[in-house]
């Protein structure tokens, strides 16, 4: 993270955990510090978002590639941008897995965010097999360019990427600082073919397994500009200590 243009994000994605309490407690460790230099976003469930005091910006975990009408259960982005939200995670590695979700679907989910003012965090990740196959950026490219189809890669400016290799989901095992590195400057080249100053001002974040105790070294990596949390986001102290890691 050695680009001042480009502003750290940590962003905690609550998946389906926590509880009122934590509202508190976590803008309470969040406000002891200062975090000026980054944007902290938190994406709690749903049923949360509108219980925040508005220090810290929100994110939502999902939402539906259709306007409105009749699709039960589902939320639009309209909706979610009505309920002060300014970021929605999208592809994530357990919606795209255990939803359905294709390249295509993710795709439309963008596009949909994007008319309704809300950024993307668009997640892309390998499973194991993939990375020892040795198609790793192949599938990854893949996961790019079917966005890329639907939106065009000016829209890009718009969006923020999150690695998230799906062996360091929630299992402890964190990427190392070296394999991030790798694969975001992939990600950065990727898209410096189709334009080279969005490339160079997007911001893309690790996720899998960051904890405060791994954070600095991860996000001191050139191409890495903070990262999308998941377990260790419940814990205000960690993630006090994870955002304080990221800043410039
Ligand atoms: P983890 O999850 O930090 O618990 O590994 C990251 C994520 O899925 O966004």
């Amino acid at each position: 993270m050695q680009n001042s243009t480009r502003k750290p994000i940590v962003a905690g994605n609550w998946k389906m955990n926590g509880n009122k309490p934590l509202i508190q407690l976590l803008e309470d460790s969040l406000a002891t510090a200062d975090l000026a230099h980054l944007e902290v976003v938190i994406c709690p469930p749903f049923p949360y978002l509108g219980m925040f005091g508005g220090l810290n910006a929100l994110g939502a975990q999902n939402m539906s590639q259709f306007d409105g009408g009749a699709h039960t259960g589902e939320i639009a982005a309209s909706m979610l941008k009505e309920c002060g939200c300014q970021y929605v995670i999208l592809g994530h590695s357990e919606r795209r897995a255990g939803h359905a979700e294709t390249n295509d679907v993710v795709a439309s989910k963008v596009k949909k965010a994007l008319e309704a003012d809300l950024t993307p965090i668009l997640c892309v990740g390998e499973t194991e097999e993939i990375r020892d196959s040795g198609n790793l950026f192949a599938f990854l490219a893949e996961q790019i360019d079917a966005v890329v189809q639907e939106i065009g890669v000016n829209e890009f400016s718009k969006l923020v990427l999150a690695y998230e290799p799906i062996w360091a989901i929630g299992t402890g095992k964190t990427a190392s600082p070296a394999q991030a590195q790798e694969v975001h400057h992939f990600l950065r080249e990727h898209l410096a073919k189709k334009n080279s100053d969005i490339a160079e001002k997007i911001r893309i974040l690790y996720g899998g397994s960051v904890k405060g105790s791994n954070a600095k070294e991860l996000f001191s990596q050139q191409d890495v500009d903070g990262g999308l949390i998941g377990g260790a986001s419940l814990d205000p102290e960690d993630f006090l200590s994870i955002c304080l890691a990221a800043k410039q």
